[in-house]
């Protein structure tokens, strides 16, 4: 491995003698590239000693590391900067990262907090960097895939946020869940996050302007799957414009391969604008007959719309025979617009509901007939997008 080069900013000298001394006695890794005393000193530096990281201080004479930060992340977006601060209070720190930092440390740290965040930062945004490189070298044009329904209840939380698990565990695509029932998002719910940011905090704090601005606010299921929550009150529903939703679907196309989106029930401007922008839209029945008439209805709503039948199709949920309709009944129903049957599991599902946690994120489940049918369904979506 090639030695990480650690740039020191900081104005207080003892600060950057002790910082040297521990990256000294780990020399083999670390190269100490350069010091400076204040953001503009940094700044200069940057193109003659050209730091992987900069450790800069947060409160600093004539530039402070906000401001300093911020022009870092502007003209040299691959250098990683990792802000120091003796405030651990998180209004600070939550600026720092939307100035661009990629992480924080508390001062006084120790050797072990230094050299570990240091090197697992780096680590990070390594591997972020090989992703996105490959994108877009690629050119990739993410797809979007919506689990829609007529009616709540019919499992289309459960569904999606089974099949971007999925996606991303079985079939290793780089996906995105997005929690777009806005009034009532369960997917926090259903992944046992309960304090995350949601899209709401995005538009609240006005960083809609890039995926790095986003990025904070995504929560990290697995290494390729982000979740981005919907807000965890009903009335904040409104203040998520049509466009706002569209600006993020097209910067999330360019990151990720698959954008798994949890859809409101309504035929409401903002779904049907998320309907159009999708490659699949899978609508969620199960085997009701009142599901099945409002799913039929539904889809010629679609078909008014003039939406390809190609890219809408019907999935029957909590498949069963013991409820007076078989497979056959919904089969005939549907013909070729039927994608696929999902098996009804009481037990199982309602078990990873009430844990928090997902069917398919536990091996154990793997023999489910649920889970395999979850498969075979994730197998269809990545083959015919
Ligand atoms: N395949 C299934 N078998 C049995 N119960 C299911 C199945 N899918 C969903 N459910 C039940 O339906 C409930 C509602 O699912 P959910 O995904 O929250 O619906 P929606 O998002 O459509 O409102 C779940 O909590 C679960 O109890
Ligand atoms: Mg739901």
């Amino acid at each position: 491995m090639s030695k990480i080069k650690v740039m020191i900013a900081d104005d207080i000298e003892e600060t950057r003698n002790v910082i040297k001394k521990i990256l000294s006695m780990e020399k083999e890794n670390f190269e100490i590239t350069g010091e400076a005393s204040n953001g503009e000193e940094v700044l200069k530096l940057i193109p003659e000693y050209k730091p992987d990281v900069v450790l800069m201080d947060i409160n600093m004479p004539i530039m402070n590391g906000l401001e300093a930060t911020e022009k870092i992340t502007e003209a040299f977006p691959s250098v990683i900067v990792i802000i120091m601060s003796v405030q651990a209070k998180s209004e600070y720190l939550k600026k720092a990262m939307f100035c661009g930092a990629k992480e924080y440390i508390i001062k006084p740290f120790n050797y072990n907090d230094l050299i570990d965040t240091i090197t697992a930062t780096y680590e990070k945004q390594k591997e972020r960097a090989i992703y996105s490189k490959t994108y877009e070298e690629l050119g990739s044009n993410g797809k979007v895939i919506s689990f829609y329904s007529s009616k709540g209840g019919v499992g289309k939380s459960v569904l999606s946020i089974n099949s971007a698990i999925t996606l991303s565990k079985t079939f290793k695509k780089k996906t995105l869940l997005l929690d777009l029932d806005l009034q009532y998002g369960d997917i926090s719910m259903l992944a046992n996050q309960h304090n995350d940011k949601t899209i709401l905090d995005i538009i609240d704090d006005g960083q809609l302007a890039s995926y790095s601005s986003i990025r904070p606010y995504l929560y990290e299921h697995n290494k390729k799957l982000d979740i981005l929550f919907a807000p965890y009150n009903p009335e904040k529903a409104e203040y998520i414009s049509k466009d706002a939703i569209e600006k993020m679907v097209s910067i999330f196309k360019k990151h990720y391969e698959f954008i798994v989106i949890d859809t409101g029930i309504n035929f409401n401007d903002s779904t049907l604008n998320i309907l159009d922008t999708s490659d699949l839209v899978l609508f969620i029945a199960n085997m009701e007959m009142t599901t099945l008439r409002d799913t039929k209805l539904g889809l010629s709503v679609m078909e008014t719309l003039n939406y390809d039948s190609n890219k809408v199709k019907v999935v029957v949920n909590s498949v069963t025979g013991k409820y007076g309709l078989s497979k056959k009944d919904v089969q005939d129903v549907f013909a070729e617009q039927l994608f696929s049957m999902i098996p009804e599991d009481i037990k199982n599902v309602r078990l990873s509901v009430n844990r928090g946690l997902p069917l398919c994120d536990n091996n154990k489940n793997r023999t489910l007939k649920i889970v395999k049918a979850i498969q075979t369904m994730c197998q269809e979506v990545v083959r015919c997008l």
